[in-house]
Parts: C-alpha cells; sequence; structure tokens
C-alpha cells in the first residue's frame, strides 16, 4: 500500500523556526552524539519546523514519514515491486536514510502498527543497525543518520503508547505554546502582521489556554494564529478570522463556541 511520505530534499534556505528554551543545542548534540530523539507537545507548537529548520541547518537530507494506524515496518523499509516484468527492491524513507545518511522524522509515531519498533530498536541503541530481512542485508547507520519521532502527548490513549523499552531509546524534549513575545514574532514572521494585532491575537491565546471548565480537546495553536493572522492580512474582518480560524476549528459544539466567542469579546474590549 503506497503510505503518505513526503522527502524533503535539503533546502538552500533554513525555514524559519524561533527557538522557545534549549531544543536546537540539544538537537545539535543528538545528532553529534549519534542519539535518537524524541519531541512530544501539542499540535501545531513547531515540532515539524523545528526539525525542518534543523535539518536544513545542518544539510542534511530530511526524509518525513506521517505515521498512520496502517503503517507497516514495510512502508519504512521498502518493499519488492514489480518494474517492466522484473522484480525489484525499493528501499523506504527509513532505509534511505539509513543508506545515504539524514534525518528519518516519523511523525506521530504512536499510531504506526506494532511491528514498527521491531525494526526502530536495532537502529536506536548501540548498534545503529537496520535488518532488512527481505534483502538479506544488514545496514549500519552511517555518522550522518539520525532517527527523530514526534507524537502528541494529549490524544494518547492506553493501547497507543510507546512501550518503556522503546521511548527509553530516546533523548527526549517537551515542546509547548511559546512565551507571548515569542510567539509574537512568530506570527509577525510568518504572515506580516504589525504588532498591535500579533499581540492581540497571543492574548486571545493565552485566555482560552488558561480557561477552565471549557471542555476543549486541545488549546488553541500557534499555527491556528498564523492562520487567523493570514486571513486578516487578506483583508477579511476581524469576527470572521477568529470564526473561521479560532472558534470553529477548537470546537463543534455550540456552548464552547458561544463562550470562545464571550471571552474573546471580552478580551477586545
Ligand atoms: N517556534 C516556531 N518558529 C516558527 N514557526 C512556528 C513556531 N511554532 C509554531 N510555528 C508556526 O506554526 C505552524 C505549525 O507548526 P508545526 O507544523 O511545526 O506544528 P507541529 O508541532 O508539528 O504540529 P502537529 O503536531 O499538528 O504536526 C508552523 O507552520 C509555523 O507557522
Ligand atoms: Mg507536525
Amino acid at each position: 500500500m503506497q503510505t503518505a511520505l513526503k522527502d524533503v530534499l535539503p533546502d538552500q534556505d533554513v525555514p524559519y523556526y524561533q527557538s522557545t528554551s534549549n531544543e536546537q543545542q540539544l538537537f545539535e548534540t543528538a545528532w553529534q552524539q549519534h542519539l535518537p530523539l524524541l519531541l512530544k507537545g501539542p499540535t501545531g507548537c513547531g515540532k515539524t519546523r523545528f526539525v525542518s529548520h534543523m535539518a536544513a541547518k545542518l544539510g542534511v537530507p530530511l526524509y518525513t514519514v506521517s505515521c498512520h494506524d496502517d503503517l507497516t515496518a514495510a512502508d519504512l523499509t521498502g518493499r519488492y515491486l514489480i518494474k517492466g516484468g522484473e522484480t525489484v527492491w525499493v528501499d523506504g524513507p527509513l532505509t534511505r536514510a539509513v543508506r545515504h545518511g539524514g534525518i528519518c522524522y516519523l511523525d506521530e509515531v504512536v499510531e504506526a502498527r506494532k511491528d514498527v519498533t521491531v525494526v526502530l530498536h536495532p537502529l536506536t541503541d548501540d548498534r545503529r543497525l537496520l535488518p532488512l530481512d527481505r534483502t538479506g542485508e544488514l545496514l549500519e547507520a552511517p555518522a550522518n543518520f539520525m532517527l527523530v519521532v514526534s507524537y502528541n502527548p494529549g490524544y494518547q490513549n492506553l493501547l497507543k503508547q510507546l512501550k518503556p523499552s522503546t521511548r527509553q531509546r530516546f533523548l527526549a524534549v517537551e515542546f509547548d505554546f511559546p512565551d507571548a513575545e515569542t510567539e509574537k514574532a512568530v506570527i509577525m514572521r510568518e504572515t506580516g502582521i504589525d504588532v498591535e494585532r500579533a499581540a492581540l491575537l497571543v492574548r486571545i491565546a493565552g485566555n482560552i489556554r488558561k480557561l477552565t471548565g471549557i471542555d476543549l480537546e486541545e488549546a488553541v495553536s500557534t499555527r491556528l494564529l498564523v492562520y487567523c493572522a493570514t486571513l486578516l492580512m487578506a483583508n477579511v474582518a476581524f469576527d470572521d478570522a477568529i470564526n473561521a480560524a479560532i472558534i470553529e476549528p477548537l470546537s463543534d459544539d455550540a456552548d464552547i463556541k458561544a463562550g470562545l466567542r464571550e471571552a474573546i469579546g471580552i478580551i477586545r474590549g
């Protein structure tokens, strides 16, 4: 089965990423020391952007795989395909990163099938080996190979958790929404919006994130603030932008949406 994979080749331009803590130093150290890295945090807080930024900064190819519940080990390692009447082995993204060097990034890794851990284990301890049973190869990861995985602990259920024996093979960094100044800078840089409106969006987000007693699965993300600022920059009216980029994506429940509108109204004054 064809999986959702995206190969991002080395980019001349390093994608913009605003640091929020010591995550860049940690990433670079993990890279130098050949240690795998796990990123956890809520949706839209900059995990994917961070990995693209670091890969570009280090000048290595990035192989991103969005994991889903049908993703098998073969989707990562590769498979035999029939081409022109012949059977040929085609490397999967993980194998390509191990064979040629680069960063393999497994997004939402908890979603993947259990057999994926079987290929990850020998690769993420000091052996750094990728056995390809189908071809009989045993690949040793080069110095410029790194495995990065991420997931959102907020959505986790008991059935979908990384086993301790998997988690404990990774250095781990927790991501969260940036502080107000950083988030304002991100929104301005991403959309070109003025400082006043960026500050207002950040205040709105801060307030929604603090709301207690409101049943939101996840609070408003930096991504949604960027969307909202994008609409404002395209001259969409403020209330319409808030509605389309913040309220509707956060909830389907009429009472919750009314509560959010009210809270936002109070902040706007
Ligand atoms: N620290 C940051 N620096 C630059 N941009 C950021 C930062 N944090 C968030 N963003 C903005 O938010 C958007 C969403 O970030 P990203 O896609 O990296 O989130 P994510 O954590 O990978 O979310 P998900 O878990 O849903 O995949 C980015 O496209 C970017 O515009
Ligand atoms: Mg992501």
